[in-house]
């Protein structure tokens, strides 16, 4: 289903990293330009179709909540450090963290209009892990951010972190909630969004989750003058 169809704006960096061993990545495509397109999952089964792998994978109830478990326990088993959360890569932390600014810029400029704008700015970080990307980017840009991470030590590290006034040593910019919960469960508060942020975690959710997400996103009040920024590494088997 096409970004349009959804109603959605996606918004890639082109400074996608080769973080191939992210995420637990479970379909290595053939091809990458259509989705009905055979492949195999990470222990070597082969699908003709997307489909097949979902239905496989998660096509009842207690299969698909086994996938979610296994990607839960996978990070469970982490270093809450930003080489655990890039899987060894973290010497790729200010190179993506750059690219994400200056796409962040553009767009806070060309989209919120911030120097003439009198509320706050509030975004969600989602997948967040230990809170790297908030951090690093977006405590410094929004007045608020909230993080939601499924895993509990994760989090817990995101909160040590960034106490109030983190970075910038400012009441006026905080993060503010801590939602101990995966993507697929959760319901953005109507309204208070201006960024979603969706970096290297949307891989866990089936498409149909996925879709699902961004349908109960979008008809919350700040969209459509909100955004979501999805960033995913994208490649082919080539480089593999
Ligand atoms: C590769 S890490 C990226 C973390 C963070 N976004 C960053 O860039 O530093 C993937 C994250 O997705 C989280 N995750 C796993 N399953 C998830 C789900 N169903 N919903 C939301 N996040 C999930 C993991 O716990 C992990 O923190």
């Amino acid at each position: 289903m096409s970004p349009e169809k959804l109603g959605l704006r996606f918004l890639l960096p082109l400074s996608l990293t080769l973080l191939t061993a992210l995420c637990a990545h479970h379909f290595l495509v053939r091809k990458t330009r259509s989705i009905d397109i055979a492949g195999r999952d990470i222990d070597g089964h082969q699908f003709n179709t997307v489909d097949e792998m979902w239905k496989e994978h998660a096509g009842d109830p207690n299969r698909k909540s086994q996938w979610y478990n296994d990607a839960v326990t996978y990070w469970e088993g982490v270093d809450a450090s930003v080489d655990g959360v890039l899987s060894g890569f973290g010497i790729v932390n200010d190179a993506d963290i750059n690219g994400s600014e200056d796409f962040l810029k553009v767009l806070l400029s060309e989209r919120f209009h911030i120097d003439n704008r009198h509320q706050p700015l509030v975004a969600l970080d989602c997948g967040s892990g230990i809170g790297r990307v908030t951090k690093n980017l977006l405590i410094r840009y929004f007045n608020e951010v909230d993080l939601l991470e499924p895993v509990s030590h994760f989090l817990e590290a995101a909160r040590e972190t960034l106490a109030t006034g983190y970075q910038t040593n400012s009441d006026l910019h905080k993060a503010v909630n801590f939602y101990s919960l995966p993507l697929q469960d959760f319901t953005p508060v109507a309204g208070r969004y201006d960024v979603i942020w969706i970096q290297w975690c949307i891989g866990h959710l089936t498409d149909n989750d996925f879709i699902s997400f961004f349908n109960r996103a979008k008809v919350q009040e700040g969209f459509p003058e909100g955004l979501f920024a999805v960033k995913m590494y994208a490649l082919t088997t080539d480089i593999l």
